[in-house]
């Protein structure tokens, strides 16, 4: 069984297999979440990114988490909320889906999520939650290395949102 929680933490602390980055691109770091998983994993990250190439919007590639405590470093790129007419909520959950799916083919047993799109990108912190707890649900209803899951808030306000919707139940 895989253990979904939501925790107010800095996610370059946590001790997990992976953490998720919300990149841009381009992978070659930026502000938010990506500059502190940079500038805490040390300069060897952006060069394992530079051989990379980038990464497409919804999409998600795997790198080593160098001076991080977690091993690994998934990253994904959120969509720029532009009113939700302009395919947001799919893009969004095929970062959540395409993370989880990296995690299992490593098998890696936790991975810990910022709350993607919703920094600079300005997804509605409300409307991405639902997405981020339901993709993740969907995802765990298939048998995977996956035990524990961590949604890593940044604040209160959005520690709050997660936490109503994992108690809420399959429903969201
Ligand atoms: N730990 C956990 N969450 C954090 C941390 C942290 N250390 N720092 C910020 N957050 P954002 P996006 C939260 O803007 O909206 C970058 O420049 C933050 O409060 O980091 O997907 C990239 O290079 C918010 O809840 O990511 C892209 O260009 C969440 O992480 C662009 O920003 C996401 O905010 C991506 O924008």
């Amino acid at each position: 069984m895989t253990v979904l929680s939501a925790h107010r933490a800095d996610i370059v602390t946590l001790s997990v297999d992976a953490i998720v980055n919300a990149a841009n691109t381009s992978l070659l770091g930026g502000g938010g979440v990506d500059g502190a998983i940079h500038s805490a994993a040390g300069p060897d990250l952006v060069k394992e990114c530079q051989l990379i190439g980038g990464c497409k919007v919804g999409d998600a590639v795997i790198t080593q988490g160098y001076n991080l405590p977690s091993q690994f470093v998934i990253h994904t790129v959120g969509p720029v909320w532009r009113g939700g007419k302009n395919n947001e909520p799919q893009l969004l959950a095929s970062c959540y889906r395409n993370s989880m799916a990296i995690a299992a083919k490593h098998k890696l047993k936790s991975i810990a999520f910022p709350s993607i799109s919703t920094g600079v990108y300005g997804y509605p912190i409300e409307l991405a939650a639902r997405v981020a707890v339901k993709t993740v649900r969907d995802a765990i209803a298939q048998p995977s290395s996956i035990q524990e899951v961590i949604f890593c808030c940044f604040s209160q306000t959005d520690l709050d949102v997660y936490e109503f919707l994992l108690q809420k139940g399959t429903n969201v």
